[in-house]
């Protein structure tokens, strides 16, 4: 759309659910009425215990399952099965949008690292120096460039991870969707991947993630959205705002209690790995 000729630019949001449902079978709800607005340009973590319904949030952001009830809208535009079918839609929709699986193993099937990076450049039929270029940064930023020659299948868990996220890197999304990213990453993997996340901020672009590692989500974002076990968003607010509330964290199981004894009496506080709580 076209800027008005006086006026601030109205961006619309990245993304805008309404009382979003989901259930995968009859009678069990993946999804129980979340409601929440992701602008242009935010970074944010999804953080929630296993099975709270990360994984299924961030697909629907993607366009992979769709709301049983409840309204989604992507970029200013309902993100429903039927206009995802129509050609025009999807092939801006795919280009503008990225996703990083959990799982590398589901993205990975191109016989070497540089086609893997290469492949999706090439689908937008962009020309080949292009695409070299784009697949020499993203093997720059995610060293990758002593595996470009290699099978995709034959790398470890992280190097496969790493290779997914830079294939999607060289789509350069303007949303970039990533399930559970730092998973399988060894700890200089992992700041490689924040920078990369940082770098896009400056430029930007949105980016949304899924982690039950709040150490890792309040580096990077600034904001974190908690779902919990009975798949609704419990608490959105910045990093520290959420991490301030121990309560709520123990609650949903993103921290445990740990129960010691010290001198005969026993104490109970929150564990929370490592990670700051002010
Ligand atoms: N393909 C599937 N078929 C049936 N149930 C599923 C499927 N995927 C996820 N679920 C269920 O939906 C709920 C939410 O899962 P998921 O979104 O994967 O959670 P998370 O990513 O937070 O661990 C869980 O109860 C899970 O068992
Ligand atoms: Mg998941």
């Amino acid at each position: 759309m076209n800027a008005p000729a006086s006026g601030p630019r109205t961006v619309a949001p990245a993304f805008v659910l309404t009382d979003v449902h989901h259930s995968y079978r009859d009678g069990l709800e993946s999804l129980s009425g979340v409601t929440l607005s992701i602008e242009q340009g935010e970074h944010v973590a999804i953080v929630g215990a296993n099975g709270s319904g990360k994984s299924t949030l961030l697909k629907m952001l993607d366009g992979l399952v769709f709301a049983s009830r409840g309204n989604v809208q992507a970029l200013g535009r309902p993100l429903t099965e039927d206009a995802l079918e129509e050609p025009v839609f999807r092939r801006e929709f795919r280009s503008q949008v990225g996703f990083v699986f959990q799982e590398p193993d589901v993205q990975l099937f191109c016989p070497s690292v540089f086609d893997e990076l290469a492949f999706g450049p090439l689908q937008l039929g962009l020309p080949e120096a292009e695409v070299r270029e784009r697949v020499a940064r993203s093997a720059e930023a995610l060293r990758l460039k002593k595996l470009l020659d290699r099978a995709p299948y034959a790398l470890s868990g992280g190097e496969k991870k790493r290779v997914a996220i830079g294939s999607v890197l060289t789509m350069e999304p303007c949303v970039l969707l990533l399930d559970e990213p730092t998973n399988d990453l060894d700890p200089r993997s992992q700041v490689w991947l924040l920078d990369v996340l940082a770098e896009w901020k400056a430029t930007g672009r949105t980016v949304v993630l899924t982690t039950h590692d709040l150490s890792v989500a309040a580096e990077e974002v600034d904001r974190m959205v908690v779902l919990s076990e009975d798949h609704v968003v419990v608490a959105d607010g910045t990093p520290r705002e959420v991490l301030a509330r121990q309560d709520l964290l123990l609650q949903v199981n993103l921290i445990h209690e740990h129960a010691h004894r010290h001198g005969g009496v026993l104490h109970a506080h929150p564990h929370t790995h490592g990670q700051e709580v002010v």
